[in-house]
């Protein structure tokens, strides 16, 4: 995250280190890195500084501990996914990491490429809303994608980022997690993790999407503002222990490429089940909220477009897109 010119080292021995079960004594490290000891003592509190624990005594070297921090060092350490993540640009602070990497996107940045930030000034949720994203306690992710299907493909990206997000969350938090269709997974009611799907195309051609990705993870009650209170939650407040916002990345870059690979191949059809499984509305009366459209039925469908099904008296209506919210009776 910063850029001194011991930066690349100390980026290289960390990865080193962390991948050691053992103390390594400091001549191997300077011998393996063609290094002098105070080239090593720099990098070291290079490390240090970045708040990993790593001890330094009686002439061996030892990682103890990493900080809770999104850091490229931390994403490839624990990185299972062959693509997603490979290249990682992480940030502290951005405006919005969607934004950022639209920009990337349009200067050639390669499918997979990430770009995180441990907050955003300015993050964007959907239908112009904000996207709250304090400080270290969040995952604020954005993923660049080059698929060569038609734009009208696109919006199934959303729901397949769903399905790969609902099931690293209920890995931590089994039965509980719901998804709100089309993008917001729920956990008791209450907003646990969104997604913006973000499209730039021409003539009929993908250029690159960009799949925004917010979770709240190690937030506290009191950490969301008073009005998000009721109708945010956390990872952390449904387990009551906080949780590597970095293992928890890595294991969603993975289930995520899963997804993506079968969408690219059959789009929603083989995840529709799961799609089912995990739905916040199917069996409940729920209203369109569109300016343009006035509708209430009851949810009884995901299709394979990844529609909703309505049931209006006695008609059946898909809906490709807008907000749904259960009308309570
Ligand atoms: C929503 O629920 O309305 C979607 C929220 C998406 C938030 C994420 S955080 C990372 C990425 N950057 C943004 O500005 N927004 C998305």
């Amino acid at each position: 995250m910063s850029n001194s010119p011991t930066q690349p080292l100390a980026d290289r021995l960390l990865l080193y280190l962390r991948r050691q079960t053992d103390a390594v004594p400091v001549t191997s490290l300077l011998k393996r890195f063609h290094i002098d000891s105070d080239t090593l003592n720099s990098a070291l509190k290079e490390i240090t500084g970045w708040g990993y624990r790593v001890k330094k005594m009686r002439g061996i070297v030892k990682y103890v501990k990493a900080p809770d921090f999104l850091t490229s060092t931390e994403i490839q350490f624990g990185l299972k996914s062959r693509q997603m993540g490979r290249s990682a640009h992480c940030y502290k602070s951005v405006k919005s990491t969607n934004d950022l990497a639209a920009h990337m996107a349009e200067q050639g940045a390669p499918e997979g490429t990430v770009v995180t930030a441990e907050q955003q000034t300015l993050g964007r949720g959907r239908l112009g809303r904000t996207w709250y994203s304090s400080e270290g306690a969040g995952i604020y992710l954005s993923i660049i994608l080059r698929p060569k299907f038609t734009p009208d493909k696109a919006p199934g990206l959303s729901l397949m980022t769903a399905l790969a997000l609902a099931d690293t969350l209920s890995h931590r938090c089994p039965d509980e997690v719901c998804i709100k269709w089309p993008n917001d997974l729920l956990i008791a009611g209450c907003k646990v993790a969104g997604i913006l799907t973000e499209l730039s195309a021409e003539r009929g051609k993908i250029n690159h999407v960009v799949v925004g990705v917010g979770i709240n993870v190690n937030q506290r009650a009191e950490d969301f503002p008073q009005e998000l209170r009721a109708i945010a939650t956390s990872l952390r407040r449904v387990t009551k222990k906080p949780s590597s916002r970095a293992e928890l990345l890595c294991e969603f870059l993975y289930r995520f490429e899963r997804e993506y690979a079968k969408y690219i191949e059959s789009g929603l059809s083989s995840s529709r089940k799961r799609l089912k499984n995990y739905s916040a509305l199917l069996g409940h009366q729920v209203k369109l909220l569109s300016p343009s459209q006035e509708l209430e039925g009851k949810a009884v469908d995901i299709d394979t477009d990844g529609a909703l099904v309505l049931e209006c008296r006695g008609s059946r209506v898909r809906i490709s897109a807008g907000e749904v919210s259960v009308v309570k009776q």
